[in-house]
Order: structure tokens, then C-alpha cells, then sequence
């Protein structure tokens, strides 16, 4: 199973990943974590880039996009191999992300051909100004209109793709619990 969450910057969505691992390590599955970008040599490539400062224009932003649907066909073939050695796969982020942060669906969609879609889809959602403030002193503060932009796409796309959306404005606790009861019927666990 590959278990993927989603949701803008500063919405928990590492803390959530650590939290989600080490609970369902306790239950005794197998879990192999992952994060996008990856750490194979195009996501190091696309961790520079973004710190770059033309990280604006057009063009460096069709070339990241470009990346990270490189980065993920990469990913494929790992993805494909945990998950039949009966692993549960959970990543910080997914296709979905370039959906929701890049212009052009279409042409995203095109590039995108041979990503795997997660299994489910969870997404952290709240306010932009609580994110925002937990990601103070943090290098990748992203501007309040540019993320309410993101959190509104995400949103669009949940009720496209049937994403599973939890409150993440509650404590982390809180969040972790509703996370619990998402994914533990999908596993065959009662809770
Ligand atoms: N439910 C919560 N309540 C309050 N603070 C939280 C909560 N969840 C996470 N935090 C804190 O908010 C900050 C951002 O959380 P985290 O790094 O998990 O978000 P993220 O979605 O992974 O962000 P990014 O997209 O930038 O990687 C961290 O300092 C974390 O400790
Ligand atoms: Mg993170």
C-alpha cells in the first residue's frame, strides 16, 4: 500500500509522516518512508534549484516541474519493489504536489505519465496563516496569497481524486488520532 500525505507548507505533513510510521511499526507492519523530492541525485538537483533566486520564472518552473516528474519515475521502480516485499509505503508528498503548487494541470498531467497515484491520499488541511506561523524562522516561508492559492487547488482536488481531508488546524495528537482511523480500516485494523 502507498499511503501519500498532501498539504501546503507548515501543514504537519513530516510530523504526521513520523508519527503515522512509528504507530504503524508498533502494529508490526513493515513501513518504508519517503519524501518528494526524493533523495536520488534529481531531487538533490531540485532542493539547489529551489533555493534559487530566479525560483520565480516561467521557465525555471516548467524545468522543475520537468524534475520533479523525473524524480518521480525514478521513484516507480522502489515503489513497486517495496510494496512486494509487503511494505507500506508512506511519503511526504506525491504527483498531487505538482498538481497543486504548478500552473498547467494538463501539461503536468502529461509529464507525469508514469508516476504511481498513492493508494489513499491524505490531506492536511487549514488555515494558511496557522501554517504559515509554524513555519516562522523556516527557509521555505512561502507568501500567504501563493499558499492560499495551493490550499484552495488541494481542496479542488480532494473532491477530484477522493482524498481523505483532515483538520490539520487541531494539535498534533489530535490530527494523529484522525489519521489512525483513516488508515487502520484500509489495513484490516480495528481501532
Ligand atoms: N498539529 C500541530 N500543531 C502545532 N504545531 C505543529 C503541528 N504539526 C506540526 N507542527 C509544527 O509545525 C511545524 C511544521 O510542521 P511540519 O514540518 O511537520 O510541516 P510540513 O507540512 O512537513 O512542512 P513543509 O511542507 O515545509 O515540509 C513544525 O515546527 C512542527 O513541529
Ligand atoms: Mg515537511
Amino acid at each position: 500500500m502507498y499511503i501519500c500525505l498532501e498539504g501546503i507548507d507548515g501543514s504537519g505533513k513530516s510530523t504526521q509522516l513520523e508519527c503515522l510510521g512509528k504507530w504503524l511499526e508498533k502494529c508490526g507492519f513493515a513501513v518504508t518512508r519517503i519524501r518528494e523530492p526524493t533523495d536520488s541525485i534529481v531531487g538533490q538537483l531540485i532542493r539547489k534549484m529551489l533555493q534559487s533566486p530566479s525560483a520565480q520564472d516561467e521557465s525555471f518552473q516548467r524545468t522543475l516541474a520537468l524534475l520533479f516528474a523525473a524524480d518521480r519515475t525514478l521513484l516507480m521502480d522502489t515503489i513497486h519493489k517495496e510494496e512486494e516485499m509487503n511494505r507500506i509505503v508512506l511519503s511526504d508528498r506525491s504527483f498531487y504536489s505538482s498538481l497543486a503548487y504548478q500552473n498547467g494541470e494538463e501539461w503536468i498531467d502529461q509529464i507525469n505519465h508514469y508516476a504511481l497515484k498513492p493508494d489513499l491520499v491524505i490531506l492536511l488541511d487549514l488555515e494558511t496563516e496557522t501554517a504559515i506561523s509554524r513555519c516562522e524562522g523556516k527557509d521555505n516561508f512561502e507568501e500567504k496569497d501563493f499558499l492560499d492559492k495551493v490550499r484552495k487547488k488541494y481542496l479542488k482536488l480532494a473532491k477530484q481524486h477522493d482524498f481523505m481531508v483532515v483538520n490539520a488546524n487541531n494539535g498534533v495528537n489530535k490530527v494523529h488520532a484522525d489519521i489512525k482511523r483513516i488508515v487502520a480500516p484500509k489495513l484490516g485494523m480495528c481501532i
